[in-house]
């Protein structure tokens, strides 16, 4: 039975109908708001807003939950790979043993990237940050394979495309920053090792595969691949509803993940803690991110919806822990890191806050032990959640009720005032 929220202003009482979700989490349908009471909402940052209804991925902030298509997101990290959990978040179930050797077949059948990308890729500025690299040349991928007349064969081959292709793309701008030849994809590697080997193989020095680095990108791209309408799934959906094509959705999430608030901040941390090891400025970085006038936070500390710790910070954690052993590396940031951690779980402030570590805080350990750049640990997070985008562009694009995203606002600014010729003004 329907619920319903009275809603009275004025003279007049309304009823809203209360939407429940499949774990029992409600929201007010405000949808019939404007029409019938001629109010809207206001609700900055969208904190109180949900933009849609989505059966991907469900994640509850105070017990610290997140599972995808139902699944617990440890037990991904555990027992799947990152190319089977894009499939089940894309197709909505896990694949079988036939559905994914084809999924695999159709990432190496479109591993290569255009040869004349290349020349897009050499005359960026060698200073240039990869993320705005990866955004632009996603973007030009509509150019270099341009639309098929089938809808569902063209869905199905740019969510391929993209998919094989982000991983070249990616190992190309690192090569190519660095002056180095590029190294091609390999159809006998896995999703994982095939980056890897794509990053780090030289002619000078073959890289070597270490399942446990392997295994270590699998679970480090599994905690990445969707967090439901977080900032840049929503620059998916928001600019796919336009009906742009999915390159220029895509490309618009690559640029809001960016940011050093939102999946920046992993290179964001190892900025912060490198700082502090540096400058012994433990107690200066916590006075900074307490004091109010100060707008300096604490880089991988905090998140919008958990209020507790971040089920992927353990899982993270944990990982760093194991792949330092085994690969007997001492990362003098992660002591910086589990200090500053520590210090600020027995501080007022940040237990009154709710703040906590979330993902990014130790994920910079990680990719630094498997040898990825600084600069390219956004990239790194941009293929991880990369399925995830896709996923959800994919359900929105089918949803009959599906309408272009337009927010409303309240106008606060001059009533009308006429226009003044330059001469008397
Ligand atoms: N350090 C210090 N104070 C913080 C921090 C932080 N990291 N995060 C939030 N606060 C404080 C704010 O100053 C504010 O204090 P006040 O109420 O006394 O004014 C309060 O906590 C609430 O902050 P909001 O910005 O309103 O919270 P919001 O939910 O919008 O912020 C965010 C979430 C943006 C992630 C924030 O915690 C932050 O900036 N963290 C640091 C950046 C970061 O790690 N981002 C990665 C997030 S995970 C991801 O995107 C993959």
């Amino acid at each position: 039975m329907t619920e319903f929220v009275k809603l009275t202003y004025g003279d007049n009482e309304y009823e809203l109908p209360v939407i429940v979700g499949s774990e029992g989490e409600k929201a007010i349908d405000i949808s019939k708001l404007r029409s019938q009471t001629g109010l809207i909402t206001l609700d900055t940052g969208y904190a109180n807003t949900g933009s849609c209804t989505s059966n991907i991925t469900f994640m509850d902030g105070e017990k610290g939950i997140l599972r995808y298509r139902g699944i617990p997101v440890e037990q991904l990290a555990e027992h799947s790979s990152f190319k089977e959990t894009s499939y089940l978040l894309i197709n909505g179930k896990l694949p079988t043993q036939q559905e994914l050797t084809n999924f695999s077949v159709l990432l190496n059948d479109n591993s290569l990237v255009h040869e004349d990308m290349r020349d897009f890729y050499e005359k960026f500025p060698r200073s240039s940050h990869p993320m705005g690299i990866l955004s632009s040349m996603v973007n030009a991928l509509r150019s270099f394979y341009p639309e098929l007349q089938n809808l569902e064969e063209e869905i199905n081959m740019t969510v391929t495309r993209l998919l094989s292709k982000i991983r070249t793309m990616a190992a190309m701008s690192y090569k190519i920053s660095r002056g180095h030849r590029v190294v091609y994809p390999r159809a006998d590697l896995t999703y994982c090792a095939n980056f890897l080997n794509m990053m780090f193989d030289s002619p000078v020095k073959p890289y070597e595969i270490d399942e446990d680095v392997v295994k270590a990108l699998n679970v480090f791209w599994i905690l990445h691949a969707d967090h439901e309408q977080n900032c840049s799934t929503s620059a998916v959906r928001l600019v796919g509803s336009a009906r742009v094509t999915l390159y220029a959705a895509i490309s618009a999430g690559i640029a809001a993940l960016w940011g050093p608030l939102h999946g920046g901040a992993n290179q964001a941390v190892i900025e912060m803690l490198s700082e502090i090891a540096a400058n012994n400025s433990m107690a200066e970085i916590i006075k900074r991110a307490k004091d109010k006038s100060d707008p300096f936070r604490l880089m991988g500390f905090g998140h919008r919806v958990y209020k507790t710790f971040d089920p992927r910070m353990k899982i993270m954690k944990r990982m760093c822990d194991t792949l330092l052993q085994k690969l007997n590396i001492t990362d003098p940031l992660l002591d910086v890191a589990m200090e500053l951690e520590q210090i600020a779980l027995k501080d007022d402030y940040f237990t009154d806050h709710n703040l906590y570590p979330n993902v990014d805080f130790y994920s910079g350990i990680v990719l630094r032990a498997i040898g990825i750049p600084t600069n390219m640990f956004t990239v790194m997070f941009a293929i991880g959640r990369l399925p995830g985008w896709i996923a959800q562009w994919k359900e929105s694009q089918d949803d009959p009720n599906w309408k272009l995203c337009r927010p409303r606002q309240i106008y606060t600014g001059p009533q009308t005032t006429d226009y003044v010729p330059i001469e008397d003004r």
